[in-house]
């Protein structure tokens, strides 16, 4: 499955583009790509051309990872029960936009500090035909956040001073009444991030339902940070303001699911690197029981042998049935 960016929303980023010549385009992204792997220069409002530079570049990517998050939930969890989503630092509303596929009906609020993307989140919610309300201000101001079944923040903590994070990450979880989302780079900082917020949730009631195959403490380090890829098809938009050639990319992202309800645990382990094929073999490294494991499967193994050749770094082991 690689999720593309849906047409209505393609069309938009298009016209976002249009006043800006692709050179200067290409500039503002390279200019904020640095500020936020420096994690420098982080400006509560950016001006429109970087606005329309994160939808031109980054937006596909981030959209796509936020799908991939969503489809697991809906594995989880049966998403027809989530009524209410808060998006906590939403953006253009990437997060709110990728669950449409997986969460029908749903109301949402979308809280950003940025009236500019207020804006053209709105445009963009409207093209998907989303109910959204928006909430102007701060993620540190604005708690006590009011309850939604979904809360989600997605690439947003990593903006927040590490001081306030055990305070914001029990005002998201007081406000959450079946699921707590955070998604951040798949970066040694992104995955600190999550592995703060999880180590927190927990302590106050939270189950790490994914990646997680348990609740224990997570047995990998910044050295070994947990994180996955998602494949992104790039648009020949996408394309030439990241002067790439490929067709793809392969977009890494760190993520925590947390739920109020304990997840159906089925002794599965999750992938948590690329999988090693071998000539008759194929190693699967596994987060399973706390621990990490190296599991290797054989021709002898046949059908298990067989989906382990197709199993891919961040599913789960064993595949969901519907899956393998
Ligand atoms: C990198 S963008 C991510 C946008 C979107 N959530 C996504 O996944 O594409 C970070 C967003 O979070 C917002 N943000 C960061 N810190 C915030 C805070 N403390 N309060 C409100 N919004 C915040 C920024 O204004 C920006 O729109």
């Amino acid at each position: 499955m690689n999720p593309i960016l849906p047409y209505a929303l393609s069309a938009i980023v298009e016209r976002e583009l249009v006043p800006f010549s692709t050179a200067a385009v290409r500039d503002a992204a390279d200019h904020l790509s640095l500020d936020y792997r420096a994690r420098e220069n982080i400006r509560h409002t950016l001006s429109p051309i970087e606005r329309a530079a994160y939808l031109g570049v980054r937006f596909p990517s981030t959209f796509a990872v936020a799908e991939t998050v969503w489809h697991e939930i809906s594995r989880i969890l049966p998403t027809c029960g989530i009524r209410s989503v808060l998006d906590a630092g939403a953006g253009p509303g990437t997060a709110s936009l990728a669950s449409a596929v997986h969460v029908r009906g749903a109301k949402y609020t979308l809280l950003e500090r940025d009236a500019g993307w207020r804006s053209l989140a709105l445009s963009l919610a409207q093209a998907c035909g989303l109910e959204a309300d928006f909430a102007a201000g701060s993620i540190e101001h604005s708690a006590p956040f009011p309850a939604h079944d979904a809360v989600v923040a997605s690439y947003a903590l990593n903006e927040i001073a590490s001081s306030h994070l055990t305070r914001i990450v029990d005002a998201l979880w007081r406000g959450t009444g079946k699921v707590l989302v955070i998604i951040e780079p798949g970066t040694p900082h992104g995955f600190e991030v999550i592995r703060a917020v999880r180590e927190r949730a927990l302590a106050i009631g939270a189950h790490a339902a994914a990646p997680c195959t348990h609740d224990l403490a997570c047995p990998m380090s910044r050295e070994d940070w947990c994180h996955r890829p998602v494949r992104v098809q790039r648009s020949a938009l996408h394309r030439s303001l990241k002067r790439a050639e490929l067709s793809y990319e392969d977009e890494k992202f760190s993520y925590v699911v947390l739920t109020r309800d304990p997840p159906i645990r089925s002794n599965a382990g999750r992938i948590v690197r690329k999988p090693i094929r071998a000539k008759g073999h194929v190693h699967l490294d596994l987060c399973q029981d706390g621990g990490l494991h190296r599991l290797t499967l054989s021709r002898k193994q046949g059908a298990m042998f067989k989906a382990a050749r197709s199993a891919a770094w961040g599913e789960i082991w064993p595949p969901y049935s519907d899956d393998a």
